[in-house]
């Protein structure tokens, strides 16, 4: 008999449905759920959609800490929307100004041995605590909440095995660095990271949860700590000792991949733009003149990391080339901060004090000047993330990312003739206090949910029907984006949750006319070539789509993720059983689809006639049976809503 990881050990304990092999299918018990309001409008719009009466979690959060700033009505009238969908459906609020969400959550929420799935790519966070944390996307969430379980492919099982200790001026952040160097950001796809061995040891908590919160960046599906006693430790610190438990793997665990990295060989890294992967030492990048340093991100914004950014300015003062902002990570780590005077020591080196939110990381202000160097402690510095085209954005650790800010150039601190001590001790007691929670309660569930005017019901599909006709609206050349399909910029961004209003700008930058085509043809068919779909997995390119009437899309190939969100909505994914017939069909035609939920139920090729041409050609479904079920109930909230009926 060979061991358990601790990773099928946690599954395990939450197995509802299937076999946990890897590549199969399971369905988990979900413990926990998270949201952040620039998914979170939709998850809850899904979930007044599928009309229960209340969630089937242990807890569920809806934090709001993305769009905070309020420069219009919609954002203010999201984070209403969100708290009076919260209070009815018995959810935590996490009100503007609490904090980051993953921060918020491992403080307040984050259990050993608890699932949490999340609408935002850096749930993971929580496995710094021993918890399986998954992102996903947002009707999941909505699911999870509603049924209580989430459907998952087994992934494999990486053990990343830590020796020895790390140095001065070297961090979790160059931990996670490393790793990225050596995996890349693919390096982590259909994988969850699993550490163990004796260096853990020296790592505490949010230090773990630094670099969980970066196997996002490795594409990686989590990452997890075990739970041992700085897990106790820290809880502890929280009041929530009652939450903790032992966990680790068995000693003789086996692993599809064993990777041994010695903590001790690890130097002070840096990204360079525009990858998190680009990794280099900074002896290579040393003198690089730095214009701007933002400290804070769910990845580097911990009581710990504050505190070494406290240490290093206290006496100092900023370059007066450098613009220096802090986000704190919770309300609760600035209220310590303020109380021990490290705020204090921060203000008075000429730090600017931000609001305790995503701020900076999500483009909410903080843009740097035209081709600035922006150096951040942040989890990603892809090309135009930070607002400015022209900037170089650099990913470092909060003590880099200080001293850069007094020297006014990137500094390796190994050369620096200083006793700063860094060195800082867990809080034995954290501030604890929940002054921008709303907790649920009975007065609350009887709450109505208020809808402003940039609010609108979310699109959903009828069941499929064995006739689908329609006119070929659009012929699309090959790779199209999801980013064509549902353009993302400033102006469209407060519209998340206004599928009308968002759908008038669906393929815009292709074919602006593209959704008055559809109006005026009650809908139709997309007819698109090779790897249609590709790029962020946003639901918005599905639901857009659907809301403008689209019910067959028709291509030589689909890319994996939006082909999904496709069957998520209802909208049929077909693909040309001869590629050559794309080439046969043209925009405007009519094509007759019949026996099609048959064709779908016994699995067989599918028979389309061009009504216009007078031909016909055939095309397949390739998907699983689970797949077919949810495409006839007119997508995933349909079929979740049937199950939980009964
Ligand atoms: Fe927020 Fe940036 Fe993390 S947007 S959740 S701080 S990646």
């Amino acid at each position: 008999m060979s061991g358990k990881s601790l990773t099928y050990k946690i599954l395990e304990n939450h197995l509802l449905s299937g076999n946990l092999k890897t590549g199969e299918e399971i369905e988990i018990k979900v413990d926990q759920t998270l949201t952040q309001d620039s998914t979170g409008t939709m998850v809850y719009l899904q979930l007044e959609a599928m009309n229960i009466d209340e969630i089937k979690t242990d807890i569920s959060v809806a934090y709001v800490d993305h769009n905070t700033l309020q420069a219009g009505f919609e954002n203010a009238d999201d984070h209403e929307f969100i708290k009076t969908a919260a209070a009815k459906y018995g959810i935590v609020y996490s009100k503007p100004g609490n904090g980051i969400c993953h921060q918020l959550h491992l403080e307040n929420f984050g259990k050993p041995g608890a699932t949490l799935i999340g609408s935002d790519s850096h749930t993971p966070t929580g496995g710094g605590i021993g918890m399986i944390a998954i992102g996903t996307g947002g009707l999941d969430v909505a699911i999870g909440m509603a049924s209580g379980s989430y459907f998952v492919k087994v992934p494999k099982i990486v053990n990343i095995k830590l020796s020895g200790k790390l140095n001065k001026w070297v961090s979790a952040k160059d931990v996670i660095l490393y790793v990225l160097q050596k995996l890349t950001v693919k390096g982590g796809v259909g994988k969850i990271i699993e550490y163990s061995g004796e260096g853990v040891e020296s790592l505490s908590v949010t230090d773990r949860a630094t670099i969980t919160n970066m196997g996002a960046e490795l594409g990686a599906t989590t990452s997890i700590f075990p739970s041992d006693k700085s897990t106790y430790e820290f809880l502890k610190a929280q009041g929530r000792e009652d939450a903790w438990q032992e966990l680790k793997a068995d000693n003789d665990a086996v692993y599809d991949e064993v990777i041994e990295i010695d903590l001790s060989d690890i130097p002070p890294l840096l990204a360079k733009p525009h990858s998190p992967d680009a990794v280099d030492s900074i002896v290579q990048l040393e003198g690089t003149k730095v214009d701007q340093v933002l400290i804070g991100s769910c990845t580097n914004s911990s009581y710990n990391d504050l505190m070494k950014v406290a240490a290093i300015l206290k006496g100092n003062k900023v370059h007066p080339d450098v613009s220096l902002g802090i986000s704190p990570g919770s309300s609760n780590i600035l209220q310590m901060l303020a109380d021990n005077g490290a705020l204090g020591d921060m203000i008075q080196a000429g730090a600017r004090i931000l609001e305790c939110a995503c701020g900076p990381c999500i483009g909410m202000g903080q843009a740097p000047a035209t081709d600035a160097v922006s150096l951040r402690t942040f989890n990603r510095n892809f090309y135009g993330r930070s607002g400015t085209n022209s900037a170089s954005v650099y990913l470092a650790s909060p003590e880099l990312a200080a001293i850069a800010a007094i020297k006014g150039t990137m500094v390796d601190p190994r050369t620096l003739d200083t006793n700063i001590d860094i060195k800082i001790e867990e809080p034995e007691k954290y501030y604890t206090d929940k002054n921008y929670f709303i907790f649920p309660s009975e007065e609350g569930k009887k709450s109505v949910v208020k809808m402003g005017p940039n609010i609108k019901p979310f699109p959903i599909n009828g069941p499929l029907t064995d006739t689908v006709e329609g006119k070929i609206v659009l012929k699309t050349g090959d790779n199209i984006t999801t980013d064509d399909i549902m353009p993302s910029n400033a102006a469209l961004l407060p519209f998340r949750s206004n599928i009308p209003h968002l759908s008038k700008f669906c393929f815009s930058t292709i074919d602006e006319n593209f959704w008055k085509r559809c109006e005026e043809n009650n809908g139709g068919i997309i007819l698109g070539a090779d790897n249609y779909g590709q790029g962020s997995s946003r639901e918005h390119a599905a639901l857009a789509p659907l809301h403008l009437g689209i019910k067959v899309v028709i291509t030589k190939t689909f890319a994996r993720i939006h082909k999904a969100n496709l069957i998520n909505s209802g909208i049929v994914p077909l693909e040309l059983v001869n590629e050559k017939d794309y080439d046969g069909q043209d925009q405007m035609d009519e094509l007759v689809i019949n026996d099609l939920v048959t064709s779908l139920k016994e699995g067989k090729n599918i028979k389309v006639y061009n009504k216009t041409k007078d031909i016909t050609f055939e095309v397949k479904f390739n998907g699983s049976s689970r797949d077919v079920d949810i495409l006839l109930a007119g997508g995933k909230l349909n079929y979740t809503k049937q199950g939980l009926e009964g």
